[in-house]
This record gives structure tokens, C-alpha cells and sequence, in this order.
């Protein structure tokens, strides 16, 4: 079997239900899917496991191949209907293991032989979807019209178009909470070590570099007070004596404050070393936390070469 596909971000999942019922397309209605996805395929192997209205649908075994990009894509699958899911997944996840788990409300509609997906994905949010269906003969370039046709008529724009599938989104998601736990673990353990007698404000900066290494410090102040020292600058420092010179990721903590901003002077001197789009954290390992970036810190950054 083959699909031509497209996947979309959806910041307003009523207007797209609106629209996608204005043109004529047929409500299927509501179901309830977990996909659990398989380590050690060479494609991807994934249960589906699904429920309408409190009633099961046929469970089934999908494998599958599809490029990862943007625009509309052609993927092959393979459908197995699985008569006994719980038993085939415990032994999937025996054999190969368990990969990432996506669990999603999917509103079905039709239109003109193409199928409109509107999810809500666990821990992701609402996404669209088109896929349409194609004759084992044909050529592909009437799938293709048909999608992009929908593409236009429900306003899905460039910038929310997704090239990845919700596995790997997820999988990203959860390495990137993970990294930055791991870099405010750093910056809480600095922390410990600053030397604040004077505000009695202790802070600690934890800063990656390209290579993934954490270099970490904490503010140092004087008793002539303007001589102190940030921690986000005795990190840059630790992170340059280290032999680095980019920083691909920041996290700050203060004991005394749950969202500790980094001070103007150290936007600018993150900005020295760090990309507009590099994330900051800001808050406490476990705890809630904030991330920003060193463009939203600061906007028209200094630089001795301006933007054209
Ligand atoms: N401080 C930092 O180390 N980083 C910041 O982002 C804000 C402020 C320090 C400077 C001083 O030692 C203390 O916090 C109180 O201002």
C-alpha cells in the first residue's frame, strides 16, 4: 500500500473541523489509538492499538517506511490485523523491546478519497494530517493534486508543516527534557560553591558545549561590590578554559529565586558564544522550569558585524 502524506502543527483544530466539514468531508468520528513502537526495526514497527465510542476497532500490526520531510511524501506499509494485541505487544517488547508509546484522540474525516486526521497527541498537542490512498497503478500525481488541494482549502501554513513522525517528536521531546534536567543538575550543583556573603544570592550557570561537555559556575562577588562576578561569566569562563568556544545550551539556578533571568551584561556575553535560537532554562532540576532563548533574552544583540 501506498500514501501520499502530509503532516501539519494545527494552532486552531475547530477552524480546521470547520473548514474540512464546509468542503464536504465526511465525519468519521472519534477514536481513541496507543501505538507502541518497536526498537530493532529496520523500518518501523509499530501495534496500533484502537477503540471508537467505547467499542474496539480492529487492532493491527503496522510496518512502514517513509522519507522524513516537509512536503508531501510517499510512504509503503504493511497492515496485519491482530486479533490478540496485549499478548503480541508483551511479546514485541520481549523480543525487541519498546521504543516510545503515542497515545492520540484522531477526529476521521474523508474527502475525496483522502483521509483528514485531526489529533490530539498525548504530551504534543493538536496536529493535522492528510493522507491519501493510492491505486496500487497509478502515478501518484492525482494523490499529490488532492493533498495540496486540501492544503490550500484548510490555510495549513509552511511554518507548521512537521517533517517527523509523533515517535520521533516525542523521542526529541523527551532527550530534551532530559538534557536540560541534566544541565540544571549541573548548575544547582555549582551553585553550592558560589561566594555571595554580600547578597546572600547564590547562582550557579551550567553551559553545554558543542561537543555535549557541561561547564559550570557560580557567582563570586568582592567586598568592593561592583567586582563581583556572574555565574553565567565564571561558566563562560570555565567552558573557554576548557578549549571550547560555543555554547549550545544554557541552564541557571538561584537558590533564592524559582526563575533566575540572566543579567543583561551576561545576555550579551551568552550572545558572544551562543546562537540566537540556543535554549536557557531557567529554574531547578525536578522543579518547574522555563526555557527562553538567548534571542528572546535578547533581541539585536551587539555585534561588531550588524545584520545587513
Ligand atoms: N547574579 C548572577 O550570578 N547571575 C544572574 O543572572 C543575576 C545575578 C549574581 C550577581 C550577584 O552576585 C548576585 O547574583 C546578586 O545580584
Amino acid at each position: 500500500m501506498r500514501n501520499v502524506e502530509l503532516k501539519a502543527r494545527d494552532p486552531d483544530p475547530a477552524r480546521t473541523l470547520e473548514r474540512a466539514l464546509a468542503l464536504g468531508a465526511e465525519d468519521m468520528g472519534e477514536i481513541r489509538q496507543r501505538d507502541t513502537y518497536f526498537a530493532g526495526a529496520r523500518g518501523r514497527l509499530k501495534l496500533r492499538e484502537q477503540e471508537t465510542g467505547g467499542s474496539p476497532l480492529w487492532d493491527e500490526l503496522i510496518e512502514y517506511s517513509r522519507a522524513d520531510s516537509t512536503d508531501a511524501r510517499t510512504s509503503t506499509y504493511l497492515r496485519v490485523p491482530v486479533a490478540d494485541a496485549p499478548t503480541l505487544r508483551d511479546a514485541l517488547e520481549a523480543a525487541y523491546g519498546t521504543l516510545v508509546t503515542v497515545t492520540k484522540r484522531r477526529r476521521l474525516l474523508r474527502w475525496e478519497g483522502v483521509r483528514i486526521h485531526l489529533d490530539e497527541v498525548d504530551g504534543l498537542g493538536s496536529y493535522l494530517e492528510l493522507e491519501a490512498v493510492a491505486d496500487p497503478d497509478s502515478d501518484l500525481t492525482a494523490e499529490h493534486q488532492k493533498v495540496e488541494r486540501l492544503r490550500a482549502e484548510l490555510g495549513i501554513e509552511d511554518a507548521n508543516l512537521v517533517a517527523t513522525s509523533y515517535s520521533d517528536l516525542l523521542l526529541r521531546e523527551s532527550g530534551d527534557r532530559r538534557s536540560a534536567e541534566e544541565l540544571l543538575g549541573a548548575a544547582d550543583a555549582v551553585m553550592r560553591n558560589a561566594f555571595a556573603p554580600y547578597s546572600q544570592f547564590a547562582v550557579g550557570a551550567a553551559l553545554r558545549a558543542e561537543d555535549g561537555s557541561i561547564h559550570a559556575g557560580a557567582n563570586v562577588e568582592n567586598a568592593s561590590y561592583p567586582q563581583g562576578q556572574c555565574a553565567e561569566t565564571s561558566a563562560i569562563g570555565a567552558l573557554h578554559a576548557a578549549g571550547h568556544t560555543r555554547i549550545v545550551e544554557v541552564a541557571v539556578v538561584a537558590d533564592r529565586m524559582d526563575f533566575c533571568p540572566p543579567c543583561g551584561g551576561c545576555r550579551q556575553r551568552l550572545a558572544e558564544f551562543a546562537s540566537p535560537g540556543t535554549p536557557v532554562h531557567l529554574g531547578r532540576p525536578g522543579g518547574p522550569v522555563r526555557t527562553t532563548t538567548v534571542g528572546e533574552l535578547l533581541p539585536l544583540a551587539f555585534d561588531l558585524e550588524p545584520p545587513g
